[in-house]
């Protein structure tokens, strides 16, 4: 019998397969459906610092003047309704899509800056939330603004959270940071009990013929799991936190891999949209099948057996790999690659 389970967040999980933020979570039906395909974990869509904000000025607003003038306020929010609704409807889903399955929901939060909008951490506590996970997406424009203040922002963002919740808290967070191993360390004193590595930078594209910035939203391609692999391989062991993986896996070898580097669980939401929720069926007896060809019995025992500390060359992982990775390639003239094919 093959032990699938791990533990995430001081949860304790069938096996390692969650499920990311994604609009699968929009229709209540899916949260029953995912749980049905295995999935041990369901992340929620976020709900928005700039939603929320939305709708108490408008609250405000209807105060003051006693008009109902919601259009006008989330007028600004340009994308925002064809994907997310409102703070209400999202406590709602959250409080009905937790009643239908026996899994952990985990509800999440994306802003960058401290702000009443906060609260909603607490609300989301109340209505049933397993975990939180926060989801930080930012982009350090300013050029006044430094590294540090960047994370000390981020650092205080999580400790007024903690603050209003007993539930634990994971934060999703982007790669660019000079010390990712040392603000991992920052995050997990502030009060997170996790890091979800990473976000992916969408960034817009141009369109030539409007001369205009436009947003492109591709889905996610297996090779990005390979940055998250490398981190979750220096930070296991390291840094005293729950890792999850999120970006990149879509099949059941990159969830073996992100165990192997050292997390806790691997999320899936590209693989997901693109193959259907059943996927994670195949995912999960393409585990077990490998596990058991390979004489593994648990999860637990092939964590980390990867990652910096355990593997016989660290080097890999730092500088040393650049230089071998660079004398790996062997170029061949087009022709020549032409022809061998
Ligand atoms: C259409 C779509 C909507 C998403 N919505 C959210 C969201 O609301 N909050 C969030 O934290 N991440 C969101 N994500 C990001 C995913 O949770 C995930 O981190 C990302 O897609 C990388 O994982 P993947 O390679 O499995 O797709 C969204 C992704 C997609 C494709």
């Amino acid at each position: 019998m093959i032990d699938l389970s791990t533990n995430y967040l001081g949860l304790k999980l069938k096996n390692p397969v969650v499920v990311s933020a994604s609009p699968l979570t929009e229709k209540l039906e899916n949260f029953a459906r995912l749980e049905e395909a295995g999935a041990a974990a369901i992340v929620m869509y976020s709900l928005f610092e700039e939603q929320i904000e939305a709708e108490s000025e408008n609250i405000d607003h209807a105060l003051e003047y006693g008009t109902n003038s919601y259009a006008e306020s989330t007028s600004y929010l340009p994308d925002m309704p064809k994907y997310h609704v409102g703070p209400e409807r999202y406590l709602e889903l959250l409080r009905k899509g937790k009643a239908s399955v026996t899994i952990p929901v985990i509800a999440s939060l994306n802003g960058n800056s401290p702000g009443g909008w906060v609260r909603y951490s607490e609300y989301m506590e109340q209505a049933g939330a397993d975990a939180l996970e926060l989801n930080i997406f930012d982009v350090a424009t300013d050029p006044r603004v430094t590294a540090e203040q960047v994370e000390t922002r981020y650092c205080d963002l999580v400790r007024a959270i903690r603050k209003n919740v007993r539930i634990p808290i994971a934060v999703k967070l982007g790669p660019y940071f000079t010390s990712c191993a040392n603000f991992a360390q920052k995050l997990s004193a502030a009060g997170a009990d996790g890091i979800v590595i990473f976000n992916r930078f969408y960034q817009p594209d141009f369109d030539l013929e409007e001369l205009e910035v436009v947003p492109n939203l591709v889905l996610s391609s297996p090779h990005e799991l390979r940055l998250r692999l490398h981190w979750a391989a220096i930070l296991y062991h390291q840094v005293e936190t729950y890792i999850a993986i999120t970006g990149g896996v879509h099949d059941a070898t990159d969830v073996l891999k992100s165990m192997m580097a050292g997390a806790h669980v691997a999320m899936m939401t590209s693989a997901l949209l693109k193959y259907g929720i059943e996927h994670i069926g195949v995912v999960l007896s393409g585990m077990e099948a490998w596990m058991a060809e390979h004489e593994y019995v648990s999860v637990k025992q092939m964590r980390g057996s990867m990652s910096l500390v355990n593997v016989e060359n660290p080097n890999m992982f730092c500088r040393g790999n650049y230089l071998k990775m660079l004398g790996s390639y062997t170029w061949r003239e087009p022709g020549a690659a032409l022809t061998s094919f």
